[in-house]
């Protein structure tokens, strides 16, 4: 569908832009062997990793694993949408673009976020408007009492909705239509057909983008019901993702283009947040009460190495934290960990110790594992015997997962610290069989013939994406299913059957290529000299062809144990007859 444009005419304006052409005018790149680097534009790093193919049109970097083609990496670079990348590539070739009145959905589209933008950005000066201008409103004492400044207020564009019928009357006088304020998530309709402000009464928060848009709301609560929710939040949208928004992440961009920005202190909590600016720490940011997950993850790494976790003080607070490390460690960051004693939130922190201490506090963090090696250790009575073996045995557990000898080193002498048993004992411990990586073997066994089929599949789609085979008919059965492999198969194939040709860049139009996913890995698959190549070409197609006539025997079988009717089931026998000796003759 690519986006409502028509393929012919994307081909046409990335046929007529040289991606390494444009990619130059931002960044500085080198030729080495075919390809060019540079030091990657999405995320801080000293040594090039990002790297531009100029035969396949598209860039990967092998840091932060982001890829994509010409048009994705304009829109990150320019800060653009789809459509006006398009444009913009298409003006650059000198190409007429084709006709929005042809194009209604596409236009449509365009002009819903558009809208959309437009709406919240008026509903957040009107909420930042009352607030500045009603001091004696319950929302600006309530405001007061968390003692929050007025830079601060400006800077967050902090708000308040006074009641429940202004902000309709505003926005539809301002020239915006009832469905569209409805569907920006700021007015609902109650049963009586009648508009209403979705946070009537609440103190505003709005919530950026990283590009310092509106695109939600926070509101909080002033009164003490506890009818109301704390906070009411705006839903999902067209331009609001809660699990990809991380609250003044717009702020943290700023001090990085700056060149102000080397680490980031994450929190939960929005007045965290601004409480933390407040006292200075301009690179706090907040995962707004949700948990964090990869896609946070990867924009925090876009940014920094270093990260700061210091979420609540409960015991939410401390399951997220085993499970943010986790996110976080997965994409390289590294990860400082502290866990508030005294107050339940870094606000409650400053509030009650001054911004001096909670300073002093965030600069005593400790490393991620050292805080999962202490604070297991917390279960357990390392007085006891038993008590000491039993926490051992978890931590060795841990260590074992590590697969460098220099970390489990250093991990080790955090255990001999807590349980004082020599480290050469430990050493010897960690060994110990149990400690080996011990999935159930039929499991293991299970799970390693599934990934040798995956990465099968992965060479056959790599080789006929890069034509380096082209026949595709001999793997029909073998993409049946629902996953982005087979989706991508049937593109292929379909493409192939109209003989039309296909491009490896015009897949990022079609495709959602996400670091280390199937897709990624068929796009920038590693082809090795031909020789090579070519058997294990029929290494994995002999190994697919295998696969797909057992399932087409385990189907049958499971068939012919299901049906009642004995014609039927002799049927299905002779299948099974064929299939086993089509299966023997593959196996030789
Ligand atoms: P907290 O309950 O810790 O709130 O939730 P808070 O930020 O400390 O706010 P105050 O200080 O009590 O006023 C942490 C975050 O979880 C989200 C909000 O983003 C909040 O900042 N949350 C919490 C909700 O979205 N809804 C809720 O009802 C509660
Ligand atoms: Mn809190």
């Amino acid at each position: 569908m690519n986006k409502g444009f028509p393929s012919d005419f994307l081909e046409q304006v990335r046929n007529r832009n040289d991606i390494v052409d444009f990619a130059s005018r931002y960044i500085t790149l080198n030729r080495r062997g075919g390809n060019f680097w540079a030091c990657c534009p999405f995320h801080n790093e000293k040594t090039p990793s990002f790297s531009i193919k100029p035969d396949g049109q598209f860039y990967k970097c092998f840091g932060c694993g982001e890829s994509g083609n010409i048009f994705s990496l304009a829109m990150k670079l320019e800060n653009i949408d789809f459509i006006t990348a398009v444009e913009m590539l298409a003006k650059n070739a000198g190409l007429e673009m084709p006709s929005y009145a042809d194009n209604a959905e596409l236009q449509r589209q365009k002009k819903e976020r558009e809208t959309m933008f437009k709406i919240l950005k008026y509903t957040a000066e009107f909420y930042h408007n009352n607030l500045i201008n009603n001091p004696q409103s319950a929302q600006a004492k309530y405001l007061q009492t968390r003692l929050m400044n007025a830079e601060m207020i400006k800077k967050f564009q902090i708000g308040a909705s006074l009641n429940f019928e202004d902000l309709p009357k505003y926005l539809l006088k301002s020239g915006f239509k009832e469905e569209e304020i409805i569907k920006a998530g700021v007015v609902g309709k109650n049963e009586f057909n009648k508009l209403y402000d979705f946070y009537g009464g609440r103190l505003m928060f709005p919530i950026f983008n990283g590009f310092g848009d509106v695109v939600a709301f926070s509101g909080r609560s002033v009164d003490a019901n506890p009818e109301h929710a704390k906070y009411k939040n705006t839903p999902q949208s067209p331009i609001f993702n809660k699990s990809e928004i991380l609250f003044a992440y717009n702020f943290a961009r700023e001090l990085k283009k700056q060149h102000m920005l080397d680490s980031l202190v994450i929190v939960e909590g929005h007045i965290d947040v601004i409480m933390c600016h407040q006292a200075g720490i301009n690179n706090t940011i907040g995962c707004m009460g949700t948990a964090l997950t990869s896609l946070h993850a990867r924009k925090i790494k876009q940014l920094v190495d270093n990260v700061i976790l210091c979420l609540d003080a409960d015991g939410a607070g401390n399951a997220a934290t085993y499970k943010a490390i986790d996110t976080l460690k997965e994409v390289g960051l590294n990860v400082r960990v502290v866990r508030l004693v005294g107050a339940k939130d870094p606000d409650e922190y400053i509030k009650k110790f001054g911004k001096d201490k909670f300073v002093e506090f965030l600069e005593n963090s400790i490393d991620c594992v050292d805080f999962v090696l202490q604070d297991s250790a917390k279960k357990y009575n390392l007085n006891s015997n038993i008590g000491k073996n039993n926490y051992v045995n978890e931590a060795l557990n841990y260590i074992s997962k590590f697969s460098s000898p220099a970390e489990q080193e250093i991990y080790l002498k955090v255990v001999q610290n807590l349980v004082k048993i020599p480290l050469d004992a430990l050493r010897k411990s960690l060994t110990e069989p149990k400690y080996k990586i011990k999935e159930q073997e039929a499991e293991q066994a299970e799970s390693i013939k599934n990934k040798s089929i995956i990465d099968a599949k992965i060479l056959i789609l790599s080789a006929l994406l890069y034509k380096k085979i082209k026949n595709f008919e001999d793997f029909k059965g073998v993409f049946q299913s629902d996953d982005e492999l087979s989706k991508l198969y049937d593109y292929l194939l379909n493409k192939a059957k109209n003989n039309a040709d296909y491009s490896v860049s015009a897949i990022f139009d079609t495709f959602e290529i996400t670091p280390n996913s199937l897709l990624d890995k068929v796009i920038n698959y590693a082809f090795p000299e031909d020789n090579l190549l070519n058997s294990m070409l029929s290494d994995a197609t002999k190994r697919l062809k295998l696969f797909n006539l057992e399932q087409q025997k385990s189907n049958y079988t499971q068939l012919m144990m299901q049906s009642n009717s004995n014609e039927e089931r002799y049927k299905y026998l002779q299948k099974i007859q064929e299939l086993t000796v089509q299966i023997n003759k593959e196996k030789m």
